[in-house]
């Protein structure tokens, strides 16, 4: 008898403790998009579906720079040869001209690492296709 209420405590705190931290990415997922709305939408689509003045960003995590293709990228971006890994995100984010000089985006300038982790697990939940071959 004890050894059974001992097994449903612990399976009764199990239970919360995955939902709150499925709950929490969602959480920081639908943050992102709306600072993405924000920040990044004006200039950039999800799919190729929509109108996109920069290159669309779906796959972006783990795709090979300048490689969206029909888009007509800056020499820079072109030739970096760079992943897009979450790194590499976050230093375009806060800096891409900088990170990047010659870039035609124009700067962004996203220093906040919150602000970068919500924007980048949104662009993370728009990646649905495994890119990990080529970011290697
Ligand atoms: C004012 C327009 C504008 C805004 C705002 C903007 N971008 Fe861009 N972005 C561009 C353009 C233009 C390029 C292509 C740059 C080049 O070819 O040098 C680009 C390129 C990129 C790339 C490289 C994609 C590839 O295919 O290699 C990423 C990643 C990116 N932007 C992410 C973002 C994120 C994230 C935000 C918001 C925080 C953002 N951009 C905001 C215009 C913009």
């Amino acid at each position: 008898m004890h050894r059974f209420a001992l097994i449903a405590a612990a399976s009764f705190y199990a239970v919360p403790a995955i939902a709150s931290e499925t709950t929490f990415q969602q959480v920081k997922i639908d943050a992102g998009e709306t600072l993405f709305e924000a920040e990044c939408r004006r200039c950039h689509a999800v799919d190729a579906t929509g109108d996109s003045y920069g290159p669309p960003l779906e796959n972006i995590v783990g795709r090979g720079a300048g490689t969206y293709e029909n888009y007509d990228y800056s020499i820079a971006l072109e030739a970096s040869g760079i992943v897009w890994t979450e790194a590499a995100l976050r230093a375009w984010m806060e800096d891409n001209a900088g990170f990047m000089p010659g870039t035609k985006m124009r700067h962004v300038g996203i220093a906040d690492r919150t602000v970068q982790d919500f924007i980048l697990a949104y662009l993370v939940s728009i990646t649905t296709q495994d890119n990990s071959a080529i970011s290697e």
